[in-house]
């Protein structure tokens, strides 16, 4: 009822209001629906499958490009986006799409790429990017962040209907990938019905016509169990889920948070898993390498296949699929450094691991099988291991009778080997099978299945996917390597069966075909006549299975063996093009129609032989190792006038507010909060003026940076030292008060340095990391204001009066956009940038405490027709003494220091450095005591694959 009332606002509302340009449409318009156990397109199911991405943290079209076809080619069937709203838009009413903004194109891409989208446009978004993605100019909007308050209801509708028609003239039903909308992120603490509602209001006003659904926190269900029905409730809710939290440290540790159960929040709808863990921020800095163990292959075998059987979810969204980088200021400064690579599957610079090929293994099993897109858990299990170590769950689709077996340890952290025979009560009749489970592992095994044209009684395999491939089925199953198999297929009559290759014993009795086998590499068998077409069975080991990609083509589906990458496939006369990636040299076989006769990859031709099973084989010539030049001409100059008492301060911003809308009132005035005055990224430089009484002997700061933030202060040109910024937690929260002294830093006047009754000016630099997000929607950690907070001179007589001035950054930049740069005097002036000429600085030279710039430049020539993805590497011991800020080409591309994080390796991702030309680094030191420098920097390779987006 509430779907067709909805549908009816639509109409509406819709039609009224939206402009849906003609242009936008680029296939044909499709109708999304859903019942308890899909979603289904133009009626037909589909086990939905994504993987987070975050186009904000890859600012590389082409490479988004990348991302999409790697997870195209693990078998997902979607991406899940969230929309920044803090990176489209600097100021109030100011918004900006354009070039790696440009979120038409990133749809596009999407759907070029055969991608169903999520569209996840906030306005709160969380992701630990600044802010949760709300845009730092909305600390100074009244009205309470995340609420219908009058203030914030205006700020965020302005986001919405920028960002909504975008969306909308993307949509499936518009014919384009968008499929779902969903309204906020884990909104559970800020219970505001009228909030949650009128984000639905205004979607549907836009023209918004797919379903709308929401990412519930922890487990709990929180908001849609509250919001079941009524104002804020949204059509599918789904729930996110971190089994694995979030300690990379100790990757042993084994599902914390619990099962990872995603729960069915109502009766009508399929059960969605909204967020489930696939990666992890790295919270104790133990590197991402760590994230990728702690969320490793092992971790997906039993967490998402538990899921998909004993929980029957058919939406899923894995996060991350790919992390990237918060370049720039983008990092919310507390739970991340400037790597978001989150240990996904792919890494930061964009290459395939191990947790990709689990992703494939299972993403080709849900794609391949159908009746998995609706069943209902069973009773009791039809299959009964003889081990009590083991066990096993069972869901069945109604219609077809299919069983979906999940076999696993009983104790989910169990670690040993255990065998046990399956007692399998199969629908088409009862058998006995040896079955191993290894360690952390589950296995969902189906029977009763129609494979094809042929029929599947059973398999202690698991499938991987199956294919009618010039006139037979090729069908693809793996288990453990040497862990025991059986297969039983159903004849007619007595089927001819010839093994290719490997060990694998057949006996036929009762129109069962039964084949036993150890998974061993890869064993081939050929099954004809039985009344049933030929079928060629391929089983293998994990292992094996993983270098299987398959793309459909001219001639039908292929499967290719080998190879990197298969991003697609084309036919073309009798010739099979793949557009693949390839490192090594090695042998490609294709399973493909016979009148596939010729192979092309990439610009090669492959010379290719048919095999006994009817493949083409042919070799694949390995990827060029390039040569990267070493770095050197560095130029260096000092900067920081700022701190000079003579300098001309009179063009910034007067700091002279005495009110604030900040929920933290000011403890000494002026207010001195840095995004009072529009400055909202970056460091910020504050100069006070006042006239010494000459009893002064101190000057008191509180300064809020955010975690591993500083600041510097200098009176009258003079160092005066340094101290940390306060931090999230100083801001307090429902349960407790803010901190009264945060960052607080206390500074004795030098003998010598004030200059009694005329003008001293104290100057302060202050780092401002990033801004809190709003979790848990209480105003209190998002508004935390950035920059001083309180400053006092202060000595015998009591406070001498201090005016201000503040400067940070001095406009967005246009092509980077407003979170690349904040007030350093170098970036002011250009000494980022490319074109800024160096000719004059000296040859690098040891900073002093303050900020000094390094640049160089290099030449690059990457072999052509490669995918090289390179980083700049930071030698030698970080200090905790100073922070460098690194500009490639003017691009922020992260920072780096002792106390920033466990980061040495930055990615300079490709469109950002230009491979075939002349490249500018520049780095800004900010240092707190003398140092050498940042020094040794080399450039690296993270790999090389011949092919590419
Ligand atoms: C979820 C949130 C995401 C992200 C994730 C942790 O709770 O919805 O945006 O913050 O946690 O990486």
């Amino acid at each position: 009822m509430r779907r067709l009332l909805s549908v009816f606002l639509v109409m509406l509302l819709g039609s009224a209001l939206t402009v849906v340009p003609a242009t936008a449409r680029t296939g044909a318009a499709h109708q999304v629906t859903y019942d308890k156990y899909s979603l289904q397109v133009d009626g037909r199911r589909i086990v939905l499958q994504a993987a987070e991405f975050h186009y904000f943290r890859l600012p590389s079209q082409r490479l988004w490009r990348d991302v999409f076809e790697k997870f195209k080619a693990a078998g997902f069937n979607a991406v899940s986006l969230y929309f920044s709203w803090a990176y489209h838009s600097p100021a109030p009413g100011a918004y900006d799409f354009t070039g790696v903004r440009d979120v038409d194109r990133l749809l596009r891409t999407a759907q070029q790429a055969g991608l169903y989208v999520i569209a996840r446009p906030g306005p709160y978004i969380n992701a630990e990017t600044t802010g949760g993605g709300f845009p730092a100019w909305l600390k100074n909007v009244p009205g309470r962040a995340r609420s219908s308050e009058a203030g914030f209801q205006d700020a965020y509708r302005e986001w919405l209907h920028r960002i909504n028609p975008i969306l909308a003239r993307h949509q499936v039903t518009q014919g384009g990938p968008v499929i779902l909308y969903n309204a906020e992120n884990e909104y559970q603490v800020n219970t505001d019905a009228a909030y949650m509602q009128d984000i639905q209001d205004q979607a549907r006003a836009d023209g918004i016509d797919v379903p709308i659904t929401t990412n519930d926190c922890c487990d709990a269900g929180s908001w849609s169990s509250t919001w079941a029905t009524g104002p804020g409730a949204v059509q599918i809710p789904g729930v996110d889920d971190y089994p694995q939290s979030f300690e990379c440290a100790n990757p042993d540790a084994w599902g914390p948070w619990g099962e990872g159960l995603t729960e069915k929040l109502r009766d009508d709808i399929p059960v969605f898993a909204a967020e489930y863990q696939a990666g992890a921020i790295d919270l104790g800095n133990a590197g991402y390498d760590k994230c990728r163990e702690l969320t490793g292959p092992a971790y997906m075998k039993y967490f998402y296949k538990n899921n998909l059987v004993t929980t029957g979810a058919t939406m899923f969204s894995y996060y991350m699929g790919y992390g990237g980088t918060n370049w720039g200021w983008l990092a919310q400064p507390n739970d991340v450094y400037t790597s978001y690579d989150y240990g996904a599957a792919i890494t930061e610079a964009r290459l395939l691991t191990p947790k990709y090929d689990e992703f494939k293994r299972q993403g080709y099993f849900l794609e391949a099988v159908a009746p998995l897109a609706k069943t209902d858990a069973a009773a009791t299990s039809p299959a009964a291991p003889s081990n009590p170590a083991l066990t096993t769950t069972t869901r069945a689709n109604p219609d077809t009778g299919t069983q979906f077996v999940l076999l696993k340890h009983a104790d989910r952290a169990a670690t040993s080997t255990d065998d046990a025979t399956l007692d399998w009560a199969a629908p088409d009749g009862r058998h006995q099978v040896p079955v191993r489970v290894r360690g952390r592992d589950a296995h969902v095994l189906v029977a009763g299945y129609d494979l094809g044209g042929q029929r599947l009684v059973l398999s202690s395999s698991e499938i991987m996917t199956h294919a009618l491939i010039g006139g037979r089925d090729v069908a693809l199953l793996y288990g453990t390597a040497g862990s025991p198999g059986t297969t039983i297929l159903r004849y007619g009559s007595r089927p001819e069966v010839k093994v290719l290759e490997g060990a694998v014993r057949a006996a036929y009795s009762g129109n069962d075909l039964r084949l036993d086998y150890d998974h061993d590499g890869l064993a081939r068998v050929l099954v004809t006549g039985g009344g049933r077409r030929p079928l060629l069975l391929l089983l293998g080991t994990d292992e094996t299975a993983a270098t299987f990609w398959r793309a459909e083509t001219g001639f039908g589906p292929v499967l290719v063996r080998g190879t990197e990458l298969v991003r697609s496939a084309t036919a073309q006369g009798d010739t099979l093009r793949l557009s693949a990636d390839t490192a090594a040299a090695g042998s490609v076989e294709v399973f493909a129609a016979p009148a596939a006769r010729r192979l092309r990859i990439g610009a090669d031709d492959v010379r290719v032989t048919r095999t006994s099973s009817g493949s083409l084989l042919g070799a694949t010539r390995a990827a060029e190792q390039p040569g990267l030049p070493a770095l050197t001409g560095w130029r260096s100059r000092a900067e920081a006038p700022e701190a000079a008492p003579g300098f001309d301060d009179s063009r910034w911003t007067a700091a002279d507010h005495t009110t604030t809308n900040s929920p933290h009132p000011p403890k000494t005035l002026p207010v001195l909060y840095a995004d009072d005055y529009g400055y909202h990224y970056g460091n910020v430089w504050y100069r006070g003026h006042f006239t010494a009484t000459g009893a002064e002997t101190r000057i008191d700061l509180n300064a809020v940076t955010g975690l591993r933030g500083n600041y510097l202060v200098w009176l009258n040109g003079r160092y005066l030292g340094t101290a940390a910024g306060g931090v999230e937690a100083d801001a307090g929260d429902q349960a407790n008060p803010p901190n009264p002294d945060p960052g607080p830093g206390h500074f004795d006047i030098p003998a010598g340095t004030l200059k009694t009754g005329t003008d001293n000016v104290l100057a302060v630099l202050v780092a401002n990391m990033g801004h809190n997000d709003d979790w848990i929607a209480d105003d209190l950690r998002f508004k935390q204001p950035r920059g001083l907070v309180a400053a006092t001179v202060a000595g015998t007589v009591g406070a001498t009066p201090v005016t201000w001035r503040i400067q940070g950054a001095a406009g967005a930049d246009k092509v980077r956009g407003p979170l690349n740069n904040g007030g350093l005097y170098g970036e002011r002036t250009g000494w980022h940038l490319p074109s800024y000429p160096d000719k004059s600085w000296k040859t690098a030279a040891p900073a002093t405490p303050g900020v000094t710039w390094y640049r160089t430049s290099f030449r690059l020539d990457l072999p052509k027709g490669h995918d090289i993805p390179v980083g700049l590497r930071f030698g030698g011991d970080p200090s905790p003494a100073y922070r460098v800020q690194i500009f490639l080409n003017g691009w922020n591309v992260g920072q780096y220091g002792g106390d920033i994080g466990p980061q040495r390796d930055f990615s300079l991702p490709a469109g950002l450095l230009d491979e075939h030309g002349t490249n500018t680094l520049a780095l800004a030191v900010t240092a707190e005591q003398p140092v050498a420098g940042p020094g040794p920097l080399s450039l690296f390779a993270y790999g090389s694959v011949r092919g590419g987006p």
